[in-house]
């Protein structure tokens, strides 16, 4: 069980040559990663996490997730980004997208502190009345604005609701090891600490506790996902053009070279819609930057085949697209027999909807093929833990990967700090007013 890079679909849009040119430069940025001797490489810990992870603080992971599936029926991840995104795609991975109405005795997951909509924060609110809370607030940093503010709201929301003293024992923080303001005062307040460790970035960190906890709290088993990415890691640990992430990596990059300047992640499946939020930030954060790289998109098929459907067939042709293949479905659902044929579909009747969809893409990869759109498709066993550890390893190796080869420094984010700067600017931080005057000239 792995994953498999199926290249039929690129066949006359990436040559032998392209393969072999580019063969010593993914060989090269495979090494920068392995060797720990690229830029960034202070942030490569995610490369060993699924063997030399934290086995006490694993321990007390799994003890805290059973405290709070017993004490909850509400549990509030808060967090942006990195510290947001890979908790919410494994709980819809693993379980559903709608987790929350279909989840027999387990807590309700939601995830706030990412946007600064006070509507979003309202509804929550009302979500929680009358109902048992415990509350993971996860930053890094510990100062990310939307997250810090929305821990404000929800603590004081404990607070009122418990005393100070009970609502200690329902408020978990994930931060920084030992600096940062939220774990100073996360020690003064005596909350339970989980770690993002020093040299894992946000985006790398969904195996680290910013995960683990939330998904476990899901009722989902993350021994079986780290036993996935510790495979991967296993799997993928030396350079061949064969390495399903060296070939990813490279393949990506041939395109990107053709002039293919979109790279679309498309799935059949729903479940993986958070997924490609995930991927989406993980590849975006990575390779944006120095005025180059793929910019990362995603479609969810075949609901989009009825929107963006028609451009990727037919519009400006920069795209290719990255297909996920789910291999083995978790259902079964049959097309029922209709006596009056109304949609005239009784051909169907009797047909697995997997197998449906299976034909689904089958037909969509052959349009889009001739509409002039090349197609990766990577595929994966099922939704399992174990698959989606797998997965999220691949993706990571991936992108560090490609990012070398694409020659940028795969695990910075500069340009996420110039619309903090002028957001704290016009928000009146103290130090930002000679900012703010020049900003508010720029909006009259
Ligand atoms: O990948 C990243 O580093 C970012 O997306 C961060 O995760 C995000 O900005 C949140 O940061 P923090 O965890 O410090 O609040």
């Amino acid at each position: 069980m792995s994953v498999k890079v199926n290249e039929k679909y690129l066949e006359g849009f990436v040559s032998q040559e392209e393969i072999k040119k580019i063969a010593p430069i993914a060989k090269e940025a495979f090494s920068l990663v392995k060797n720990h001797n690229g830029a960034g490489s202070s942030m490569l810990g995610w490369l060993t996490l699924p063997e030399d992870y934290n086995r006490d603080e694993f321990y007390r992971i799994k003890k805290a997730a059973e405290k709070i599936r017993k004490t909850c029926d509400v549990f509030l991840v808060i967090g942006i980004g990195g510290s947001y995104l890979g908790a919410r795609a494994a709980i819809e991975f693993l379980k559903s997208p709608i987790y929350n109405s279909i989840r027999g005795n387990d807590p309700e997951v939601y995830f706030v502190g990412n946007s600064i909509s006070p509507s979003s924060i309202s509804d929550i609110l009302k979500v929680c009345d009358g109902k048992d809370i415990c509350i993971n607030a996860i930053s890094k940093s510990g100062t990310t604005t939307e997250p810090a503010v929305a821990f404000r709201i929800f603590r004081e929301y404990l607070e009122k609701k418990y005393g100070e003293e009970k609502a200690r024992e329902r408020i978990y923080v994930t931060t920084d090891r030992a600096k940062g303001k939220l774990k100073e005062f996360s020690t003064k307040k005596g909350y339970e600490t989980f770690v993002v460790p020093d040299d894992i970035g946000g985006r790398y960190s969904v195996l680290s506790a910013v995960g683990l906890l939330p998904i476990a709290v899901a009722g989902c088993d993350i021994d079986e996902l780290l036993r996935g990415a510790l495979d991967a890691k296993n799997e993928y640990s030396d350079f061949s053009m064969d390495n399903a992430c060296v070939k990813y990596a490279a393949l990506r990059n041939i395109l990107y070279g053709s002039g293919k300047s979109i790279e679309i992640l498309a799935s059949y499946e729903p479940a993986l819609q958070m997924l490609s939020e995930w991927w989406k930030q993980l590849f975006g954060e990575s390779e944006g930057k120095d005025k180059k790289s793929l910019f990362p998109a995603s479609v969810m098929f075949s609901t989009d085949l009825h929107s963006l459907g028609q451009y990727i067939q037919d519009g400006t042709r920069n795209i290719f697209e990255t297909v996920i293949d789910i291999k083995k479905s978790k259902d079964n659902v049959t097309v029922p027999y209709d006596q009056f044929d109304v949609d005239g579909l009784n051909f169907l009747s009797g047909n697995d909807f997997n197998d449906i969809n299976h034909k689904a893409m089958l037909a969509t990869l052959i349009a889009h093929n001739d509409g002039g759109v090349p197609n990766i498709v990577l595929e994966l066993e099922d939704r399992s833990e174990y698959s989606l550890g797998y997965l999220f390893y691949f993706f990571e190796l991936s992108c560090a990967i490609s990012g070398y080869i694409l020659g940028v420094n795969p695990f910075n984010q500069p340009g996420v700090e110039a619309y903090k700067k002028n957001m704290f600017a016009l928000l009146g931080k103290p130090g930002y007013e000679e900012h703010k005057k020049e900003l508010e000239t720029r909006i009259k």
